[in-house]
């Protein structure tokens, strides 16, 4: 049985999307098999994973409204290791339609089901809200990784996290099932400054053994990476970056166990 993990932050531009695809990338090079579920409306992770935004007509959206089953819009990718769920620009107002369900809190729960034992790992790359596409995610999930970027204001917005996480965790408890916060990982640490290493310490002094030892480095092969559309760990597989992601792979097998 597969496990599910949210990689969740509301804020923008953190670095969910970079990992959730270097993740998917890294574990696959380890023998994962890997679905990683794109849940924002950006599509920028179904992008990177190579699939053209034109090559497909549903999208998980369309799982989310009840209107397809999920295992019908899974696509192959160039990596065998690794399917997908598209996400796609929609003018539909999804969240409007998930309120409306009567099971809205686990319409994608329900749906993932299905297909949960034909992975190791389902990783879903979460949109910069709290909404209800967000609860969903974390209610299909049996954890969340949330990355801090290593910058000013890192710790932001982690309380509105936090208490989403715990709300969700008390939903899940009355189906005896259980959202532990996987792990949080530290991104885009720049080494020249030391301001960076200054949120390190306050993350770890408040997460404690919940932060990964691997921390991501800011590392021009990544942004180069997005902009080519690829993971990094393809486009420059020696880079720093790449090697943390695969190093990640490694703690995040470690901790599944
Ligand atoms: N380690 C890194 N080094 C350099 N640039 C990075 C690194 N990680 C991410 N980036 C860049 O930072 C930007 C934001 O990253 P990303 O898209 O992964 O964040 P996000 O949290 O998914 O954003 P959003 O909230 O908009 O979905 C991207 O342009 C990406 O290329
Ligand atoms: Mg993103």
């Amino acid at each position: 049985m597969g496990t599910v993990i949210s990689i969740a932050n509301q804020k923008g531009g953190v670095g969910k999307t970079t990992t959730a695809i270097n993740l998917a990338s890294s574990l696959s090079y380890l023998g994962k098999k890997v679905l990683l579920i794109d849940l924002d409306y950006q599509a920028n992770a179904t992008t990177c994973m190579g699939i053209d935004r034109g090559s497909f007509e549903k999208s998980v959206f369309d799982c989310l409204t009840d209107d397809e089953q999920l295992a019908n819009v899974i696509m192959k990718t160039d990596n065998p290791m690794i399917d997908v769920l598209p996400a796609k620009t929609t003018v539909d107002p999804v969240e409007e339609k998930i309120i409306m369900n009567s099971n809205r809190d686990f319409i994608l729960h329900t749906q993932l089901s299905v297909v949960k034992e034909d992975y190791d790992f389902i990783l879903i790359d979460c949109p910069p809200s709290l909404g209800y596409v967000t609860t969903n995610a974390m209610m299909a999930s049996d954890g969340v990784i949330v990355p801090v970027q290593c910058e000013f204001l890192a710790m932001d917005g982690l309380t509105q996290l936090l208490n989403t996480i715990r709300l969700v965790q008390s939903k899940k408890k009355v189906n005896k099932e259980t959202l532990t916060i996987f792990g949080v990982l530290l991104t885009m640490l720049d080494t020249r400054v030391s301001s960076g290493f200054q949120v390190v310490n306050e993350v770890k002094t408040y997460f404690g053994e919940k932060v990964f030892q691997t921390i991501i480095p800011r590392n021009v092969s990544c942004s180069n990476a997005t902009f080519y559309g690829v993971p990094v760990t393809e486009f420059s597989p020696k880079s720093k970056s790449s090697l943390s992601y695969r190093q990640l792979a490694k703690e995040v097998i470690l901790r599944n166990e």
